[in-house]
């Protein structure tokens, strides 16, 4: 029998001693990457993401550049919109567009509980396939959208900016919003379990809108749709992390989430999510926070901010500290810097 390898990312997010460093970054296949652009000049992004060859072929592209200890499976978190029935289509420039804005009980009838094999089963191929060229100690993350940042794109039909048609039917329909989420949690157990299941590690969920709404309203509506999820997959005993967007505000309320990892953006101080953490009483790993737009700057600088970030990591005393971006890479990025924070890191 060969001894287990272990894996940093995982080590960190269950709060042992990592062999070294763990780092990714968030959308670190994508179009700041010169072949991530060539394979999208040929296909569309809905084909792209349910295409298992092409989708391993991109979410392998960094890791050819880079020396990262994780893997993200190459999808959207509105993949699963597609399996209940919704249109996914990226017009230029104006970002995702789903048919069929769901605005009312006759728009939630009409949407199917998707099936995570039948419908979304490429996402496990694709997880399966990219996980024959990781290394031992590379980690497979997948992951899905949180149910109030995917049911907000669900309901307006694409980004919002006031997120107003989100909002008239949460005040207005609560009952009907609830049925949404409560749709959206029961899908993205299966889709997640799928997905676990093909061969991923550790799985992250996207709650990229998490800082939209009061904290009573996070507390009533949004948290308890992710608690159905994380208490769903805990009988799996899969590493969890958990990104509340623009969320420091959301950090005293996640009092038993039971996620092993919170994402936290560049908006916050680890040292001060700790301690809000601590106050909520949550024993967590923290994965951040480097500022995306900070990688447009010199290598000296760049490097000087990943030192800053480790500094603060180390001296917040966290229990396990995951480097990461705050929130997604933006398609400006010079592919050289993630070099830049990898080699400080390891330095
Ligand atoms: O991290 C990775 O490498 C995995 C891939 C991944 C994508 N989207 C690919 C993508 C992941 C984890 C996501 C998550 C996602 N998608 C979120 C949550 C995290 C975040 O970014 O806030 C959200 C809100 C979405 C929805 C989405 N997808 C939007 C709003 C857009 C358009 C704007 C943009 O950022 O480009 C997308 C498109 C998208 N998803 C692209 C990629 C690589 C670019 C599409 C293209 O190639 O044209």
């Amino acid at each position: 029998m060969t001894a287990k390898v272990n894996k940093p990312l995982i080590q960190a997010a269950l709060g042992q001693k990592p062999d070294r460093y763990p780092v990714w970054f968030m959308r670190q296949a994508g179009r700041y990457l010169p072949e991530y652009r060539e394979v999208r000049a040929k296909v569309d992004f809905t084909t792209l993401c349910q295409t298992p060859s092409l989708a391993a072929e991109v979410t392998w592209q960094p890791l050819r550049r880079y020396d990262v200890d994780a893997s993200i499976i190459f999808s959207d978190i509105l993949i699963p919109c597609v399996g209940m029935g919704q249109k996914l289509t990226f017009d230029k420039g104006e970002g995702p567009v789903l048919s069929n804005p769901i605005r009312s009980d006759a728009d939630l009838l009409r949407l199917k509980r998707a099936d995570a094999v039948k419908d979304l089963g490429y996402v496990g191929e694709a997880i399966a396939l990219t996980k024959t060229k990781l290394t031992p100690t590379q980690t497979m993350i997948g992951f899905a959208g949180a149910p109030f940042t995917v049911a907000s794109y669900m309901i307006e039909g694409g980004s919002s900016k006031n997120f107003t048609e989100v909002k008239r039917l949460m005040f207005q329909s609560p009952h009907t919003f609830k049925s949404l989420l409560n749709l959206i949690s029961e899908v993205t157990i299966d889709y997640l379990k799928m997905q676990h299941a093909s061969g991923a590690d550790v799985l992250m969920l996207f709650d990229t809108w998490a800082g939209q709404v009061t904290p009573e309203d996070y507390r009533s509506f949004i948290l308890p749709a992710v608690q159905q999820i994380t208490s769903a997959l805990k009988a799996d005993g899969v590493p969890m992390i958990y990104f509340p967007g623009q969320g420091s505000d959301r950090l005293p309320e996640l009092t038993g989430l039971g996620v092993d990892v919170i994402s936290i953006d560049w908006r916050t101080r680890l040292r001060h999510a700790q301690k809000l953490l601590q106050e909520a009483n949550l024993n967590v790993t923290l994965q951040g926070n480097l500022d995306p737009q900070k990688l447009i700057c010199s290598e000296e600088a760049v490097r000087q901010e990943t030192r800053r970030i480790m500094t603060e990591a180390k001296d917040a005393g966290l229990r396990g500290h995951i480097f990461n971006l705050g929130h997604r890479l933006l398609p400006h990025t010079p592919p050289e810097s993630l070099t830049w924070v990898i080699n400080e890191l390891r330095s």
